[in-house]
């Protein structure tokens, strides 16, 4: 397939994802050799600009953003010649014309038929009618070589979901659609699935007989910024735990697939979402928190608080929305039940890190008295996807000395340490799945409707019961105190990673 012609066409062109993600992925994937021989980008927007002006603003977007730093002249000067720009209005079905007639013209140049890839890098209104339009100006028959992806959100309930999702579905097969979670793209992530899966000793101890608890923590110290506009309408629980919490949940929970295929991989991790206990209004009390930062300080700078924010960006100064929010779940199967999975992400909060935790059970019996033992007598696997790229089991050995005293070690698997080669970006790998027809590492439409259908009573039970204590936590603390309340009462704490390197 990477052998075969290619087009991008990026809806959203001149803006942010484009700018940010995008263009430096396919800049990377280009450099590296992944990309066909004959391939296009094209890029379109509302913004009239020629093709030249498009080639310089990517130009400029690659020199900025790209993980490999500066685009080299020579590189840029082949690169180039690939871009394309249409200034387009995509709620005018009479411009799908010209793109048809781009890829027409394109595919007579190469003198063979290419793969279309529709990328909809804009705000999800705009789905439904880019998606019609292509399907009216006859450019999504070909199953086989068209393609659309789509980021989220995906919808904005269940309902909404669903809707999106019938509508894709009339016009594209199941097969042809790829809806993005960046999260699954990130290195670390993909890791979980080779480490649980290619090792043999982490099976055995995989369930509800020796692990007993885990986490989730997505923590962030960036504010919301000016994402205000999306972000107020959105939420924490929204914005990170429907999707990016949730399809990491579900890696580390799922049976292991019969092989590693987009069907098998997602089907098991559907099979994970239907196994979660659903919420009733007195559960979600009992196991689920919100939070929203105050003003504060961040490493010597003072910041505002969300509603101060809000207020600068025209939205609702009272705002309600969470910036913060921690759920307990349960998977009810043979394998976790009762097993708790804590989960939290939060906005302006004391550092920015990803972690999954997973808490083993202590020794039936143990034959050293408290007196020698550290207090984390557990043992503890970490999983850390960002900043740090590391596995670590933490387990129990004596220290250094004429008496007998254990404390908790780390065993390292360290990224840094271990490879050379730099990790690509999650774009990436994503777009060269795209490109290479792999849907293992994209959200599945039914996948989309069960972790709504989880998140909802919180949402139904948020929306009633809006009345909050807001903002109940500061800039440049770990959230509020419910959050952690949430764990305390179950007898844990969240966990921090130490900072290991910075
Ligand atoms: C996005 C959310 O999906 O993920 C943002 O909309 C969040 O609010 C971002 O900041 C986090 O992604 P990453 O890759 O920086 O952890």
């Amino acid at each position: 397939l990477k052998s075969q012609p290619t087009i991008f066409i990026i809806f959203g062109g001149t803006g942010d994802l484009n700018a940010r993600k995008l263009a430096p992925a396919l800049y990377n994937l280009y450099l590296e050799h992944w990309l066909p021989e004959q391939f296009a980008i094209v890029g379109t927007g509302r913004t009239k600009l020629t093709d030249d002006d498009f080639r310089e603003r990517l130009h400029k977007d690659i020199d900025q953003f790209s993980r490999s730093g500066k685009a080299k002249a020579e590189q840029w000067d082949s690169f180039a010649p690939h871009v394309h720009y249409y200034p387009a209005d995509v709620q005018n079905a009479d411009t799908y014309q010209i793109f048809g007639e781009h890829i027409k013209e394109l595919e007579s140049e190469w003198q063979q038929p290419a793969n279309v890839i529709y990328y909809l890098a804009v705000a999800p209104n705009f789905f439904p009618i880019i998606a019609e339009n292509l399907a009216k100006a006859g450019l999504t028959a070909d199953a086989e070589r068209t393609r659309i992806v789509i980021e989220k959100p995906i919808g904005h309930d269940l309902e909404s979901a669903k809707e999106l999702n019938a509508l894709l579905g009339r016009i594209f097969q199941e097969k042809q659609i790829y809806r993005i979670d960046h999260y699954l793209g990130k290195e670390t992530v993909q890791n979980i699935m080779a480490f649980r899966f290619a090792n043999a000793i982490m099976e055995p101890l995989w369930n509800r007989n020796y692990i007993e608890h885990v986490q989730i923590s997505v923590t962030e110290q960036l504010g919301v910024g000016d994402r205000l506009g999306y972000y107020d309408g959105s939420g924490a629980l929204r914005d990170m735990i429907q999707n990016h919490l949730l399809q990491l949940l579900c890696i580390v929970a799922m049976e292991p697939p019969v092989s590693f295929t987009a069907e098998e991989v997602r089907a098991r991790k559907v099979d994970v979402l239907r196994a979660m206990r659903r919420f009733t209004p007195e559960s979600v009390r009992d196991m689920a928190v919100r939070g929203q930062y105050g003003p504060g300080w961040i490493e010597g700078q003072q910041v505002p608080g969300y509603r101060q924010e809000a207020e600068q960006q025209g939205v609702n100064p009272q705002s309600n929305t969470e910036t913060f929010a921690a759920v307990k779940f349960f998977v009810d199967n043979w394998r976790w039940q009762g097993v708790p999975f804590y989960l939290r992400t939060g906005k302006r909060l004391h550092r920015t890190a990803s972690v999954i935790t997973i808490q083993f059970k202590e020794v039936p019996h143990s034959i050293f008295p408290s007196s020698m033992m550290d207090t984390q007598r557990q043992n503890r696997l970490i999983i850390s996807i960002q900043p740090e790229m590391s596995i670590r089991l933490q387990v129990q050995a004596k220290r250094p000395g004429v008496d007998m005293v254990l404390n908790a070690v780390d065993m390292v698997f360290d990224y840094k340490g271990t490879y050379v080669a730099q990790a690509p970006e999650a774009y990436e790998t994503l777009l060269l799945d795209v490109l290479l027809g792999d849907q293992t590492l994209f959200m599945r439409g039914d996948q989309v409707e069960e972790a709504w259908d989880l998140v909802m009573p919180i949402l139904t039970s948020w929306q009633n019961r809006v009345s909050q204590n807001f903002p109940n936590y500061s800039a440049d603390s770990w959230g509020p105190e419910v959050a952690e309340a949430l764990i305390a009462k179950d007898g844990f704490h969240w966990f921090t990673l130490p900072l290991h390197d910075k």
